[in-house]
């Protein structure tokens, strides 16, 4: 996936094995936000840093498919509802992911999956 024209601050979503993935552009203050919550870490329902689900920190690669009933979560478009945590939200039952796409609140019981992913140049990603 070429991302080199992908701005700061948005998404884009490509299919891989039927499924969406979501690569999004994280603004200093998403990574900020981000690393807000790794001091929770305890209390996490999944726990992991960010630092353990990003290559780059300007770079978040995910599954974009949530963890309860495998609903597709909003958050992609500027326009969607990202939830409480200024992610992703799955409105089926109220599943909020924060901008690592960790699972916040709502019954999903894990992070949006980190698919294996490489950095092939600065701006060129091989999922798979
Ligand atoms: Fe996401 Fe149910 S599938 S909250």
């Amino acid at each position: 996936v070429d991302v080199s024209a992908v701005p700061v601050g948005s998404s884009i979503t490509k299919m891989w094995r039927g499924k969406p993935v979501f690569i999004r552009h994280r603004t200093d203050e998403e990574i900020a936000e981000a690393k807000k919550v790794d001091g929770e870490k305890a209390s996490l329902r999944d726990p992991q840093l960010d630092a353990d689900r990003v290559k780059k920190e300007e770079w978040l690669v995910v599954v974009g498919v949530c963890t309860h009933l495998g609903c597709v979560p909003g958050g992609q478009k500027a326009s969607d509802n990202r939830g409480d945590y200024d992610g992703w939200f799955c409105p089926c039952h109220g599943s909020h992911y924060d901008t690592s796409g960790r699972i916040m609140k709502g019954p999903a019981p894990r992070n949006l999956e980190v698919p294996p992913y490489a950095f092939v140049s600065d701006t060129l990603i091989r999922i798979g």
